[in-house]
């Protein structure tokens, strides 16, 4: 069968990757991919803000299976208008996908199903806003309402912060386009752990719990960014706890979205805030991670084609999902200057030596093929994920990796999973 990957960046590699390994699958195709991408399958261009172009994509190719990677085409609704013209895709409908695309939506949706998030007010005027949030102690987290790519965020120590933030997303300066709602949100304290799930629209199945580092510097400081790496263990999340996230959220979340006529079908990530009174939602994404799917899918041992097809047709009861026991790391290096501005088209070498690092995968979030020579193209240039038995072993087959690859102003953090890795002997 032929595959389409919609994406271009390490999440849409890794999906190629695995989805290349189905003894099904005879064909990738992803639009518009990237340099890395296309050394395994064919690239088309494809812009990803045109549903027509993308659907006409589609029903030239003619795939078996559509994958849609990023939020923003499942928020235009590319789902739907490939599912009306015949076409296979997994990932949710636009209703469904509002879980992500709308905080409001979402906040509003925790509270009627009783499960657990932050207080918060949502709030469509400044005035609005300022009578709210005498309710809540600094820190307050104040959140444009519509997807912002991880710049909607922001944590105020004061309230004053908190009016100036708010105002900044009301007028649009914050954000380049005007919010016509914004989130107040108390702040929680504690670890961040993305739990992905896959859903069929009734039934649940969890992948494997991930830790994500969002910020850029070592020691989880400085600006957030799109994720400097993440790891799974399995250690991460003991079983009563993981059983206790999907009773009490994954669960009703799907069970909610059913109810409501608006059925979740795809990957539900939900990024949760492990607090001193119990696994809190911070935010739902109606798509697989990035990067937690590079660490997610080199331990991914079963079909993924199977489980994303019983994904679409309501089978996800029967699939099984089998994972390779112990680690995986995922380490993203990214251009000098990221988040903030960078430079791009600089020459990458040393990718072939990295790629014989046992149990690594280089998967490329921001690379260019031109000509002969790869070149960087974004900010996060490449993900170097490993697998191993342990958290220690997998870290350490990614940094050897790293230190085979160079391009002008590499930077990665070299801590990723020191929380895991903290108190041990
Ligand atoms: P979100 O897009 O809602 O996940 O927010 C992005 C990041 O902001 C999260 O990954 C957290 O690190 C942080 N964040 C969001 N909401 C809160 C909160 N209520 N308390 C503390 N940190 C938060
Ligand atoms: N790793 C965070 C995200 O995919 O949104």
């Amino acid at each position: 069968m032929k595959v389409l990957i919609l994406g271009s960046g390490g999440r849409e590699h890794a999906l190629a990757w695995a989805v290349a390994r189905s003894k099904r699958v005879t064909e990738v195709v992803c639009a518009p991919g990237n340099g890395g991408i296309a050394q395994s399958a064919r690239c088309v261009p494809v812009n990803f803000k045109n549903v027509d172009a993308m659907v006409k994509l589609a029903e030239a190719e003619q795939p078996a299976l559509t994958i849609v990677g990023p939020e923003l085409p499942l928020s235009l609704g590319i789902v739907d208008a490939l599912q009306e013209r015949g076409l296979r895709a997994f990932g949710p409908t636009r209703a469904a996908a509002m879980l992500e695309t709308s905080k409001g939506f979402a906040k509003r949706f925790l509270q009627r199903h009783n499960i657990p998030t932050a207080k918060y007010a949502i709030c469509s005027t400044a005035a609005e806003l300022e009578r709210a949030i005498d309710a809540f102690h600094p820190p307050i987290v104040v959140k444009a309402d519509g997807l912002a790519a991880g710049k909607g965020v922001v944590i105020c120590t004061s309230r004053q912060t908190a009016l100036e933030a708010a105002h900044g997303l009301f007028s649009g300066e914050l954000l380049g386009e005007a919010e016509r709602q914004v989130v107040i949100e108390e702040f929680l304290e504690g670890d961040e752990l993305s739990f992905l799930c896959l859903s069929d629209g009734r039934h649940v199945v969890p992948l494997l719990p991930a830790q994500d580092h969002k910020r850029v510097g070592e020691g989880d400081t400085g600006p957030n960014t799109g994720g400097m790496g993440v790891y799974t263990t399995d250690e991460l999340l003991a079983p009563a706890m993981r059983e206790w996230i999907m009773r009490h959220i994954a669960e009703p979340t799907v069970h909610g979205m059913a109810e409501e006529d608006t059925p979740f079908r795809g990957v539900l990530y939900i990024g949760l805030m492990m607090t001193a009174r119990g696994p809190q939602v911070l935010e739902f994404n109606a798509r697989f991670g990035d990067p937690e799917t590079q660490a997610l899918l080199v331990r991914l041992e079963s079909d993924p084609v199977d489980a994303l097809e019983a994904c679409i047709d309501g089978r996800l009861g029967e699939a099984e999902l089998r994972w390779s026991p112990g680690a995986s790391a995922c380490v993203v290096a990214s251009s000098a200057g990221y988040p903030g501005a960078y430079k791009t088209g600089l020459p990458i070498s040393g990718l072939g030596a990295a790629a014989h690092v046992p149990g690594v995968q280089v998967f490329h979030a921001g690379s260019a093929q031109v000509g002969p020579q790869l070149l960087t193209s974004g900010g996060r240039v490449l993900g170097v994920t490993a697998a191993a038995g342990s958290l220690e072993e997998a870290l350490a087959r990614a940094y050897q990796a790293l230190a085979e690859i160079q391009f002008e102003g590499i930077y990665y953090r070299r801590d990723i999973g020191y929380r895991a890795l903290r108190g041990k002997p």
